[in-house]
């Protein structure tokens, strides 16, 4: 069964259980657990046996508390970026010792909480350093702290998400003049300090770019360890940013190219020298999801049809605002779940429900022709699309269904239920 013919048979379940349901609940999110499993299974199977890995899942893929307790069970931590996101990993039952804190704006608050647990955390710049340094005289903590380098190696194709550029707002720059020796002397004056990050940027960073950051990474550490005269740093956390193909069915993530290309391009990171972590994102999740809306209207403006749905901004904010860099691709269905006829097609715009001409999904795409009670279905979204909504216009925040057996006979099981936005506002 191809992937259509997959997400055709998972609509027709939900249709028939009333899960998709045109005047009750006409916009809903699928998440694919035989798939994940297959792709968690994928990325633990790629990096060298022998060397410690923590795979830590990036939270703000997917912050929903299910999901970050099925992927524990899988066997992976999670890195988290605020207090919200620390609390969802440990509400999925991760120890701290499975945890990673990253954060530019880290506050007081949050870097005690997560020095008071034990979980590890990654310096983002010498004023958080003072702040961390002067908790740890004050009240000691059992957490692995690491600093995080920009390699300054370079953007890749979406500059919002490239974080190794010259002028990143993250991390310590290693290549700004006088800045490699402040660091090696911080590392030098803080035994503590026992591990070294890098994140080189996320989807648009081809493998490359990926491997030259994380290979001053490892370089830098070297230094740092010749320098102090034993292992001091024995850590390297080399972040996420595995790009995601938008564009095809792709069951697994290309993980054994990224370890390939690191292997090529940073290759003491396998030395044993160091154990390692991982912080993936989107690659594990985005390729599992959809998310499914009725067309509410269809119409015909200035020649063009568009079909009116409920998914916009609100669960598509990255590719309504930025639609070259994120595009979608878009499946249209029957209002029985079978794929619409590949054979009649037009020039089409998909629209959603927000209150602002450009909420568009897909615009001027040649789909099979839309029409009113159809169902669509945005590919690819299991990860920072429905389960991070945008608050706008008070639109309901849509359930997401977790399903197993996709392939044969499909059960859902509820991740996430809708909520009414207005009302959670008032109380
Ligand atoms: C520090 C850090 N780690 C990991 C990630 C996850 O990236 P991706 O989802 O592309 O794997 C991000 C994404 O913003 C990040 O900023």
């Amino acid at each position: 069964m191809n992937d259509s013919a997959r997400r055709s048979q998972i609509l027709t379940a939900a249709l028939t259980q009333g899960l998709l349901h045109e005047e009750h609940s006409p916009l809903v999110a699928f998440l694919d657990w035989e798939r994940v499993q297959l792709n968690v299974e994928h990325l633990l199977g790629a990096f060298p046996r022998g060397i410690p890995v923590l795979h830590a899942f990036a939270v703000k893929a997917n912050p929903l508390v299910p999901v970050l307790a099925r992927l524990g069970e899988l066997g992976m931590g999670a890195e988290v970026a605020s207090d919200g996101e620390l609390s969802a990993a440990l509400a999925a039952g991760m120890t701290p010792e499975r945890l990673v804190f990253d954060s530019p704006a880290k506050s007081w608050g949050e870097l005690r909480r997560a020095l008071g647990l034990g979980a590890a955390l990654n310096v983002d710049n010498f004023q958080e350093l003072a702040r961390v340094r002067s908790i740890i005289e004050e009240s000691g903590s059992d957490s692995e702290i690491g600093i995080r380098l920009n390699p300054q190696v370079g953007a890749g194709s979406i500059a919002a998400m490239s974080t190794a550029s010259a002028h990143s707002k993250f991390g310590v720059p290693l290549r700004d003049p006088g800045m490699r020796e402040q660091l090696i002397e911080a590392y030098l004056a803080s035994p503590w300090l026992r591990r070294a990050h890098t994140h080189v940027g996320s989807q648009g960073c081809p493998l490359p770019l990926i491997a030259e950051g994380v290979n001053e990474l490892v370089r830098f550490a070297d230094e740092v360890n010749f320098r102090a005269g034993y292992a001091q740093i024995r850590t390297l956390d080399i972040g996420g940013g595995l790009p995601v193909d938008f564009a095809t069915d792709a069951p697994i993530s290309a993980f054994n190219d990224y370890v390939a290309a690191l292997a090529e391009g940073a290759p003491r990171l396998f030395s044993g020298d160091y154990e390692i972590v991982t912080e993936f994102g989107r690659s594990i999740l985005a390729k599992h999801g959809f998310i499914a809306t009725y067309v509410e209207y269809t119409k015909q403006v200035g020649g063009r049809r568009v079909a009116i749905t409920h998914a916009g901004a609100q669960v598509a904010t990255r590719t309504v605002f930025m639609p070259e860099a994120w595009p979608l691709r878009v499946e249209g269905f029957d209002s029985a779940g079978a794929p619409k006829p590949a054979a009649v097609t037009e020039i089409q715009d998909v629209a959603g429900p927000c209150c602002f001409a450009g909420d568009l999904v897909a615009r001027g795409r040649e789909l099979p022709v839309l029409e009113q009670g159809d169902i669509v279905a945005l590919l690819d979204t299991g990860a920072y699309y429905a389960s991070n909504p945008f608050h706008y216009n008070s639109l309901p925040v849509p359930p997401v269904y977790g399903i197993e057996h996709a392939g044969t006979a499909p059960e859902f099981t509820e991740i996430r239920g809708a909520v009414q936005h207005e009302l959670q506002l008032a109380r």
